[in-house]
This record gives structure tokens, C-alpha cells and sequence, in this order.
């Protein structure tokens, strides 16, 4: 071959050499990238991996705060539990104390569920109150056996040391965290307030009284004038009624919250079914 016609090969071979040259470049990339990929890939399925175990371990967590928050909620409703069963047990105790009966704490405690749920009060906080009612007169406990059973009217001075019976229920009851307790202290110092302002210990006056205690004070009564006392026999359901409504001299109707007092008027035939239900004889 002459020189003229290798010089032309050669011309003719250059290309092809720098496309082979090229492809190669491009060859070693791909192999750079093909690496690269397959490091993301690896860290990738890393973080997959232990996004799963951290998904695993939350529901864990989650699975363990559901059984601590049921097992909290079971000794929260035992501890509330408790806490009514002591009432009830108190309540009890006071009784032993007192002319009024068991049945006067069962008669009191549902005429204030049926207010409070006719006053449009959630099903729950009516039960509390049903249950805090039975404290009303837990303060009892501190008076002398002389006074409370005196089969006669009180004297000025034994009245005076009657009336400490608010203040003592509420001094036994105050500082606890329950809200039945709280509930219960309430309902122990207000019962004998009235609206008018002439009840006591503290003379308040109508929405300054709690309306735990305006409600408790209108069925304590109601119950009361049902009752038999070593004073007075127990008042027929219509002349309590009308004793209330209109007044008999001693309870007047400005004694009472004018709201509580026309449920009242509207649910008195249910009160008389309560009082026929747990009736003392
Ligand atoms: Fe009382
Ligand atoms: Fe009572």
C-alpha cells in the first residue's frame, strides 16, 4: 500500500477511533452512575428499614399508653367509686345521729336528679349531684345527741349550735380534689341558705348561693314538710305543695330560687311519686 492510501485509511479510521474513545468515556460513566444508584438504592432501603422500625416502635408505644390510660381510667372510676361508697357510708353515720332517715337521703337525692336533669344538666352531673345531695347534713355528726334528738322545739341557744352544721359538713368535706367532694362541701354549707337572703350560715343571697345547694334546699323542704317531726306530723303532698307555692307563715315562696321553685310547681307530681317510693312507714 502506498503512503496516499494509508494516509487516507488513517483519515478515514480517525473518526471511528474518537467514537470509540468516546463510547468507552461513556461506558466508565455509565458503570459511575450505575455505582452511584446502587449506593442511593442501599441507603434508601436503609431508611426504609428503619422507618419501619420506627413506625413498629411508635405503635408499640402507642399499644402501651392505651393500656396505661385504661388501667389510669379503671383506678380513676374504683377511686370515684370509693369515694361514693364513703359518702353513702357517711351519710349513714350522720343518720345514726339524726331523726331523719335513710330514706330521707334516698327521697333527697332523687328529687335533685330529676331537677337537675329537667334543668337541662348533662346525665352525669345530675348523678353527682344525686350522690353529693346524700352529704347535705353530714355536719350533723358534730352536734350533741341532746340537741338533735330533742323531742321539743330548740331554744334560742341550742338552734344557734344546730345551725353550726353547714359549717362543720363543709369543713369535713373541703380540700379534696374530687369534684363530688367539692360537689358535697357546696351542697353541706348551702342547703339552708335562701334566696331572700334570711338563711344561713353565710345569709347569701340568690345566685350567690351555689345552684347545687338552691336545688338541694328546695327538696330538703319539700321532704321535710313531708315529714314526720317530734313538732309537726308529716303534711299531706297537697298541703306541702301549697305550703310552698303560697307560703304558711315559716317557709315562704321568696325562699326559694323563683326558677327551681316553678319546676317545682311543673314536677310535683313526680316528687310525690319519689316520696310514696321511699316512704318511712
Ligand atoms: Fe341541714
Ligand atoms: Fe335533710
Amino acid at each position: 500500500m502506498n503512503k496516499k492510501i494509508q494516509s487516507t485509511i488513517h483519515q478515514l479510521l480517525k473518526p471511528c477511533a474518537d467514537i470509540e474513545r468516546q463510547l468507552i468515556a461513556a461506558h466508565s460513566q455509565l458503570i459511575k452512575y450505575a455505582q452511584d444508584l446502587n449506593i442511593l438504592h442501599k441507603s434508601e432501603k436503609e431508611s426504609t428499614q428503619k422507618l419501619e422500625a420506627a413506625h413498629w416502635q411508635l405503635q408499640a408505644y402507642a399499644k402501651d399508653l392505651k393500656f396505661a390510660l385504661t388501667a389510669s381510667k379503671q383506678k380513676a372510676g374504683q377511686l370515684e367509686k370509693a369515694y361514693c361508697d364513703m359518702i353513702f357510708r357517711l351519710g349513714l353515720a350522720s343518720k345514726y345521729k339524726d331523726e331523719e332517715t335513710g330514706n330521707h337521703i334516698q327521697r333527697l337525692s332523687h328529687y335533685s336528679q330529676l331537677m337537675a336533669i329537667n334543668l337541662g344538666w348533662k346525665k352525669t352531673d345530675a348523678e353527682m349531684l344525686a350522690q353529693a345531695s346524700t352529704m347535705h347534713d353530714i355536719g350533723k355528726i358534730g352536734i350533741p345527741d341532746a340537741i338533735l334528738l330533742k323531742p321539743a322545739p330548740l331554744n334560742h341557744q341550742e338552734r344557734e349550735i344546730m345551725m353550726l352544721h353547714p359549717k362543720i359538713g363543709a369543713s369535713l368535706l373541703e380540700g379534696s380534689d374530687s369534684p363530688l367532694l367539692r360537689m358535697g362541701k357546696d351542697i353541706a354549707l348551702n342547703h339552708h341558705e335562701k334566696w331572700d337572703g334570711t338563711g344561713y350560715p353565710q345569709g347569701l343571697k340568690a345566685e350567690e348561693i351555689p345552684l347545687s345547694g338552691r336545688i338541694v334546699m328546695v327538696a330538703d323542704v319539700y321532704d321535710a314538710l313531708r315529714s314526720k317531726r317530734p313538732y309537726k306530723p308529716a303534711f299531706a303532698h297537697e298541703k306541702t305543695l301549697t305550703i310552698m307555692i303560697e307560703g304558711d307563715g315559716r317557709t315562704k315562696p321568696e325562699h326559694f330560687d323563683p326558677q327551681l321553685l316553678e319546676l317545682f310547681g311543673d314536677l310535683h307530681q313526680e316528687f310525690a311519686a319519689i316520696c310514696d317510693r321511699f316512704t318511712d312507714e
